[in-house]
């Protein structure tokens, strides 16, 4: 079956072709990061008038780099939430318009679900159960996956999203949006001795984070500290060693508690290059092996979206006629394809 993938979340349009036989037959992605960056984050409404403009060239993109006319098109799959509203409507009216005019089915997809299923575009894929560790710009989440659509939630952050920690910490260290990867870039440099930032909720049991007392952290070190020409730099690594610090605290005790060897990694923070390395020890350490994306679907893409509808509609899951998105979306109300 070839479905095609659309993404329209947030601040990328992703669009793809996927097959059960031949696997990924083409991606494309446009990101507006250039669009928001004066504003310093996403402004929703710019995000969908972006998204209307960029998906039908995006379209004619994969179709012609697959070799494949629309009408080959057996399916649509769409990201139905959890996002911004009106960028989610961009998606699912640009998937239904399709999917009606060739009377094909269509499929609203899990946002959190398609980063889950990601690996599973990678050579070797993960197979469950396992434990997954989600970490994006909106959620940070650690889910026993029994099967593909067999979710329990076993932890998730009261506060902040470790994406978010990172991108407001990079904002009043004054680098650019978005600030997870510039913040990883100048952590490089930074001395890891200079300061100690705490592991939030490391010291009691549970699988719960909070992220948002660590940029307040940063935000103290950075007002109260000397502004020599290293400061910025080392409290980037102190924060991005407390970050990935209490990740590996988290996934350990997850691991413990499941008594599961494996993990995945995913979401926009997956492509984190210190906490793909704590990551792989702790899983070395353990016997057990962690899979990840390829970095440029850790954040946002159609790819994604086309595996995971693939999986689904393979099975026989559609919408009904109804054009639904969900702003929130609990994992956890998902149930296995063949249900
Ligand atoms: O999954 P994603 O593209 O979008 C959401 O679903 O939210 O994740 C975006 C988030 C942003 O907060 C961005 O700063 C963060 O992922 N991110 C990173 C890195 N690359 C992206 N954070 C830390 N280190 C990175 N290398
Ligand atoms: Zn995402």
């Amino acid at each position: 079956m070839l479905v095609l993938g659309i993404e329209t979340s947030c601040d990328e349009t992703g669009v793809a072709l996927y097959s059960q036989g031949r696997g990924l037959e083409s991606h494309a992605l446009y990101s507006q990061v250039a669009l928001h960056a004066e504003y310093g984050g996403v402004v929703p409404e710019l995000a969908s008038r972006d998204h209307v403009r960029k998906l039908v060239p995006l379209l004619r993109t994969v179709l012609a780099d697959a070799g494949r006319r629309k009408e080959e098109i057996q399916g649509v799959a769409y990201t139905a939430g959890p996002g911004l509203i009106g960028a989610l409507l961009t998606g699912a009216c640009a998937a239904r318009g399709l999917a009606w005019s060739l009377g094909v089915p269509v499929l609203g997809i899990h946002h959190m679900e398609a980063h889950l299923l990601a690996p599973m575009l990678e050579e070797s894929p993960p197979t469950p159960p396992l434990v997954a560790l989600l970490v994006s710009g909106g959620h940070t989440l650690l889910v026993r996956v029994s099967a593909v659509g067999d979710y329990e939630l076993l932890g998730e952050t009261r506060d902040d999203a470790v994406g978010e920690a990172f991108d407001k910490t990079a904002k009043l260290l004054g680098l650019g949006y978005p600030g997870g990867p510039a913040l990883a870039r100048i952590a490089v440099d930074g001395n890891p001795a200079r300061h100690h930032f705490p592991r939030p909720m490391t010291d009691r049991p549970g699988l719960d984070f909070s992220f948002s007392g660590l940029k307040t952290y940063a935000l103290h070190t950075f007002r109260n500290g000397p502004a020599d020409k290293d400061a910025r730099a080392d409290i980037a690594r102190a924060f991005e060693e407390a970050i990935v610090d209490t990740l590996v605290i988290k996934c350990r005790r997850a691991l413990d508690e499941t008594q599961l060897a494996d993990l995945v990694v995913a979401g926009g923070v997956s492509a984190n290059q210190r906490l793909r390395g704590a990551l792989s020890r702790l899983a070395a350490e353990r016997g057990g092996r962690v899979y990840y994306p390829r970095p440029e679907f850790c954040t946002d893409n159609g790819a994604m979206v086309a595996l995971t509808g693939a999986l689904r509609m393979q099975s026989g899951e559609r919408d009904d006629v109804a054009c639904r998105v969900r702003p929130r979306w609990p994992l956890g109300e998902l149930s296995r394809p063949d249900d």
